[in-house]
């Protein structure tokens, strides 16, 4: 695993730092409002935990699928609910946790579909932006974001290539050459 990342773009302590300062500030804005977290699978899913155990109020909490990129690095445009919500957000103040922002794609289709359900709120909460790389007429902006990084691949605590590297503690720049045949 360690011989494909090319350097370490996040610690370990550089992750859990901002972690537990956003967890702490969402929890301050949503006092009282007992958020539906709703994590992204399965690249928030570090996050998503770290993010909720810093973060001292009553919320719930929910899953949700979309289709991934599979051994590809560039998004399709085209969003798959794999596996849905099992709760209801009906008028509940939701926030989708998210890995990473790229294209906007996913964010932009899950948030409009989950308007639709009749949420009272709805923001999103990303631990990684790539502002450079918004599609086209892609307008969406995170609520709450950890880090903004370049145009580059990363990989761990939860974000994959081909569905290794999640495991990682760190966020790593991945060699191009892992996926540059694909
Ligand atoms: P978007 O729809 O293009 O914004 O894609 C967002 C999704 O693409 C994320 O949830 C990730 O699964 C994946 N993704 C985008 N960039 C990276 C990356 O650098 N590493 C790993 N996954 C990524
Ligand atoms: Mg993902």
């Amino acid at each position: 695993m360690e011989k494909d990342i090319a350097r370490v773009l996040l610690s370990q302590e550089q992750i859990q730092t901002r972690v537990e300062e956003m967890g702490r500030q969402i929890a301050w804005d949503y006092r009282g409002k007992n958020p539906a977290m709703v994590c992204i699978l399965k690249g928030a899913v570090m996050f998503y935990t770290d993010l909720l155990r810093a973060m001292p109020i009553q919320l719930s909490m929910d899953f949700m699928a979309v289709s991934s990129y599979g051994k590809r690095t560039k998004s399709s445009g085209e969003v798959e609910i794999r596996k849905d919500l099992s709760t209801s957000i009906e008028n509940r103040h939701v926030i989708i946790v998210e890995d990473i922002i790229d294209s906007g794609f996913t964010l932009t289709y899950l948030t409009r579909m989950l308007a639709a359900r009749g949420a009272a709120s709805i923001k999103v909460c990303t631990l990684l932006d790539k502002p450079s790389r918004r599609a086209p007429g892609i307008t969406l902006k995170s609520d709450y974001s950890g880090f903004v990084v370049g145009d580059e691949f990363v990989v761990g605590y939860g974000l994959d290539y081909a569905e290794a590297y999640r495991n990682l503690p760190y966020i790593g720049v991945l060699k191009p050459e892992v996926y540059e045949n694909n």
